[in-house]
């Protein structure tokens, strides 16, 4: 039998006393309250219910997509100059402006598709996304690892997500649904020439890539405004996995990345990625063949040569995963003074998502949250209330959550530093229309002469396997789409799946693409 006098601590125990969240010592954690050693159970066992309840809400909703992921935290270290040219000439942010000046970051890698618990050598975009701590808030840079990404349009986000997550009556993840929606949708091409390549299956975090992906723009202190894009290049280099390589890893560890980013970090070997960004001047660059606010696109290198602006280094791992990284949460619309959006339609798209999804995956007082809070900056909004709340900030006096306020002259808005306008003067008619210059073909066929021999075995040996799995109709036109993407990768993947040109040269376009003239001339002469 237990009784209490024999549990008692020895004199020398100096260990602190487990209490519950109330503040109230637990006497007995090993054994409810009952009536008798056997039993009943009692229902007035506060310390029992707050015990079991507590666990049963310990999940939240996971992210809709980029379930599972790896956090570090670090710093980002400004070049503040390019050469002789101050970064300042192009945007006014204050993180980029002096030598050497240091802003507190954290990171979150992840993979898109599967589950929390799925597997890190899946097939997939990595997510790649940064929370600058700057001193005017908070900027988040959520980017992916590929360059580009699948739609241009977010109204299409729904479906193309659908598409890949898993069948809604199998729960598996089906290529013939996969590829059955990509068929459909020619500008997935530039997307899809990458991530069935080895690039689709990183070896690592610290091995891959960043790219924001969408246009933003900078601003400088005038109110001259600049398109950028974003890469982060690793220190280690890029290193990728063939489907052979990857299925090797699964087998032995679904965590491979994140093992690897916490040991790197744990034994001091810091991982490191170098900052570069594109700059365009802002307005709609008729004379190049694609748009500049597509993000189906990249920019060629050569016209726009990329500038290095700083370096990011993690040197701390997370100390709670579901603090740290579960309720961690980023957008797209958190941006600092100096740095806007562009018109770039998945940007709008975005920015609206992010923090919708929050506000019901964490709830309505996420930026509350030590780790999504503007920690470097000073924060008083008139937000008050709702589920969770335990800070109010303010001015000061805590009566006037209101502004403007005779009462309490300590709150006001912000006089915008130099120009409330800035940026080139939109007109148009509001409307349902396709940008213009869609050129879906071209850059995934660069994409694809590019590769290493190894690395084109690999992308059209994944094609003719996956696709494989799809109607014959649907591989017909996925045939179509590669031999105007390049002939080679359209006669390979044919020859795989026994279609030939003359198989699919009948195609008509899709009724949702309009095909410039060099895309006409060259699909009367397929293959
Ligand atoms: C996560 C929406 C396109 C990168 C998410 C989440 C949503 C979302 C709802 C979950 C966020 C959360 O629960 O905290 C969208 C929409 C898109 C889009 C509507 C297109 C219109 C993209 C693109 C990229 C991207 C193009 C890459 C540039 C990410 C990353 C995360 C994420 C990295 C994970 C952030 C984290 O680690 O918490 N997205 N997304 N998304 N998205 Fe997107």
């Amino acid at each position: 039998m237990t009784d209490v006098a024999s549990q008692k601590p020895a004199e020398d125990d100096n260990r602190e006393v487990l209490t519950n969240r109330q503040g109230h010592p637990v006497y007995d954690n090993q054994n409810q309250r009952t009536v008798g050693a056997r039993g009943p159970a009692t229902l007035e066992n506060y310390q029992f219910l707050e015990k079991i309840s507590h666990f049963d809400r310990e999940r939240i909703p996971e992210r809709v997509v980029h379930a599972r992921g790896a956090v570090g935290f670090g710093y980002f270290e400004a070049t503040g100059m390019w050469g002789d040219e101050p970064i300042s000439k192009y945007t006014r942010a204050k993180l980029f402006q002096e030598p050497g000046k240091r802003t507190d970051l954290v990171v979150r890698f992840s993979s898109v598709i599967g589950g929390r618990d799925s597997s890190e050598a899946a097939r997939d975009p990595r997510g790649f996304a940064v929370k600058f701590y700057t001193e005017d808030g908070n900027w988040d840079l959520v980017g992916n690892n590929l360059g580009v990404f699948f739609i241009r349009d977010a109204i299409k986000f729904p479906d193309v997500i659908h598409s890949l997550k898993p069948d809604p009556v199998t729960f598996r993840q089906e290529p013939a649904r996969i590829f059955d929606f990509m068929s459909q949708t020619p500008e997935s091409m530039h997307m899809l020439v990458n991530l069935f390549s080895p690039r689709g299956i990183p070896a690592n975090y610290r091995t891959m890539q960043g790219f924001g992906v969408n246009t933003y723009k900078w601003v400088n202190a005038d109110g001259l405004t600049h398109l950028v894009k974003y890469h982060w290049i690793p220190s280690v280099g890029v290193k990728s996995l063939t489907e052979k390589d990857a299925a090797a890893v699964q087998a032995g560890d679904l965590g491979h990345a994140t093992k690897d980013l916490y040991e790197s970090i744990e034994n001091g070997d810091y991982p490191e990625w170098e900052l570069r960004v594109q700059l365009m001047s802002d307005d709609a660059h008729d004379e190049l063949d694609f748009d500049p606010l597509d993000d189906t696109k990249l920019w060629p290198e050569n016209d726009f040569p990329p500038k290095t602006v700083g370096k990011m280094v993690l040197n701390r791992n997370q100390s709670n995963f579901f603090a740290e990284n579960e309720q961690l949460s980023f957008g797209t619309g958190v941006l600092v003074d100096g740095l806007d959006f562009s018109d770039d339609k998945m940007l709008v798209g975005r920015t609206f998502s992010y923090s919708d999804t929050q506000r019901y995956r964490v709830g309505p007082n996420y930026l509350q949250l030590p780790v999504n809070q503007a920690k470097n900056a000073k924060v008083h909004t008139n937000q008050r209330d709702g589920q969770m709340t335990y800070h109010v900030d303010g001015g000061e006096n805590p009566h006037i959550n209101y502004e403007p306020s005779i009462t309490d002259g300590s709150l006001r808005e912000a006089a915008y530093p130099t120009h409330d306008e800035q940026g080139p003067e939109i007109v148009g008619r509001l409307t349902r229309k396709r940008i213009p210059r869609t050129d879906d073909y071209t850059q995934a066929g660069q994409r694809f002469l590019l590769m290493e021999p190894w690395e084109q075995d690999d992308l059209v040996a994944n094609f003719v396997e996956l696709i494989g799995q799809a109607s014959r109709e649907v591989q017909e036109r996925m045939v179509w789409h590669f031999f105007l993407v390049e002939d080679e990768l359209g006669a390979r993947v044919g020859a795989g799946l026994g279609i030939s040109a003359d198989d699919v040269r009948h195609l008509p376009p899709l009724q949702s693409q309009t095909l410039n003239e060099a895309e006409l001339a060259r699909l009367a002469n397929l293959g």
